[in-house]
């Protein structure tokens, strides 16, 4: 407890009578009886404070965000003590704006599910103490979810999609492969042995000073680098995609962004124009950049669907592979990614982009698949405690190396 404390300050010694201010304020619809199980969903492990509430069969019943994006983007990057701050600032009124508009009561909920991990320490602080509270006030079940099984799960709440299947999950903080074979039981084939993209495009963008740039002032960095990548000629620059050598499922971007940086340099030097001002050729970059992120996704996707299918993990026909993140929503990339499951006779899903994003749907979500199949849903809440760090399943990245699996070359006419 001592770190809940010390971490989510807001919520120690008088939020006991807060909370209870708070759970007295619900006093809607009496009577009204509710005949699925219900479960409040919460997630605060980076830098939107989420709240939704779902029931077993998948209907969303209410939901709120609060988004931190706009903070950090002036100051050029996450900085997890103002994350904090501003979890503290909302979650209550998050949380409360969820339940209200689900007309559910916090008595009526069957559990409430939080992300304790992985993500930045003192988020996933702010989140589990007040659930840790809510929970105690309740007396309900809790339902400690993994930030990265519920993104991967998400599907099973939009389409019918039956274990096993193969993930993709591409954002700012996240890039791995893996293969889900049951609601908590996942393989790691690979992951980014440094940044993950949305962080790359990210950087590349604030080098670009993209926020200067009157059509992407508002927009994130890669959702920038897409707008501005569709004026620009990708051919302009010959940046190779990443680890063409190492035959397996990881990622790497941050060799990639050092050689995007010096050719900014150059160009800068060349055209005569200072650090900050936005290059004539930004366009021709952000394709650049844009096409080479996505061959490097697609060639290492290609890769885990054949070691699956080879391996008997995948079903030869008929694989579905699921892709989700920020980065997901990029067409670009999506459309590198088709060519492969076009290739590979497999089907390709993205949640809506609402869902590919952090939400607190897909906790609540994660929380309904656990309640259903019975697993880690706790009753005591004694000594639970957050994890910054935390692989997502088994990793077989090794032996997924070891197979080397030569990759047949796809024409990636995008
Ligand atoms: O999933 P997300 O909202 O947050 C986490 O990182 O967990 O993803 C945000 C990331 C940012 O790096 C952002 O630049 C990137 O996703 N992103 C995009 C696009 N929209 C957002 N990257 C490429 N193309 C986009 N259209
Ligand atoms: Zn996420």
């Amino acid at each position: 407890m001592l770190i809940l404390n010390k971490t989510a300050g807001v919520f120690s010694k008088p939020s006991k009578r807060n909370m209870y201010e708070f759970l007295r304020s619900f006093n809607f619809h009496p009577g009204k009886l509710f005949l699925h199980k219900l479960v409040l969903g919460i997630e605060t492990s980076c830098d939107d404070t989420a709240a939704a509430v779902v029931d077993e069969t998948g209907n969303v019943l209410g939901e709120a965000i609060h988004s931190q994006t706009e903070v950090h983007l002036k100051t050029g990057g996450i900085i997890p003590s103002v994350a904090q701050q501003l979890h503290r600032e909302n979650i209550q009124r998050i949380v409360q704006e969820a339940l209200s508009a689900s007309k559910v009561s916090p008595s009526e909920l069957s559990a409430i599910a939080t992300t304790i991990k992985p993500g930045l320490a003192l988020s996933l602080g702010v989140g589990l103490s007040f659930s840790l509270q809510l929970v105690d006030q309740l007396k309900k079940p809790f339902i400690p979810i993994h930030h990265m099984e519920a993104h991967a799960l998400t599907i099973r709440l939009t389409n019918k999609v039956e274990f096993p299947f193969l993930v993709l999950l591409i954002s700012g903080g996240h890039c791995l492969l893996a293969l889900v074979r049951g609601v908590s039981d996942f393989l790691l084939l690979g992951k980014s042995l440094d940044i993950a993209p949305g962080d790359m495009l990210d950087k590349v963008a604030r080098r670009l000073s993209l926020i200067k740039h009157p059509e992407c002032s508002t927009m994130s960095g890669g959702k920038a680098i897409e707008h501005l990548a569709k004026q620009g000629n990708k051919l302009h620059f010959d940046f190779k995609p990443p680890m063409q050598h190492a035959k397996n499922c990881d990622f790497s971007f941050s060799g990639l962004h050092h050689i995007i940086d010096k050719m900014i340099m150059q160009k800068e030097k060349e055209e005569g124009i200072e650090k900050g001002q936005i290059l004539s050729s930004a366009a021709d970059i952000a394709a650049a950049v844009q096409h080479t992120v996505a061959c490097h996704i697609a060639k290492r996707t290609h890769r885990a669907i054949l070691f699956c299918k080879q391996r008997d993990l995948l079903c030869q026909s008929n694989a579905v592979l699921v892709v989700s993140g920020g980065v997901a929503s990029n067409l670009h990339i999506r459309k590198a990614l088709e060519i492969v499951t076009d290739a590979t006779q497999c089907t390709l899903l993205c949640p809506p982009p609402r869902l590919c994003t952090d939400n607190g749907v897909m906790i609540a979500w994660n929380g309904v698949e656990r309640l259903r199949a019975g697993l880690g849903i706790l009753h005591s809440t004694e000594g639970i405690r957050y994890e910054p760090k935390c692989p997502l399943g088994a990793d077989i990245s090794k032996e997924v190396g070891e197979a080397a699996i030569k990759v047949p070359r796809l024409k990636m006419n995008i």
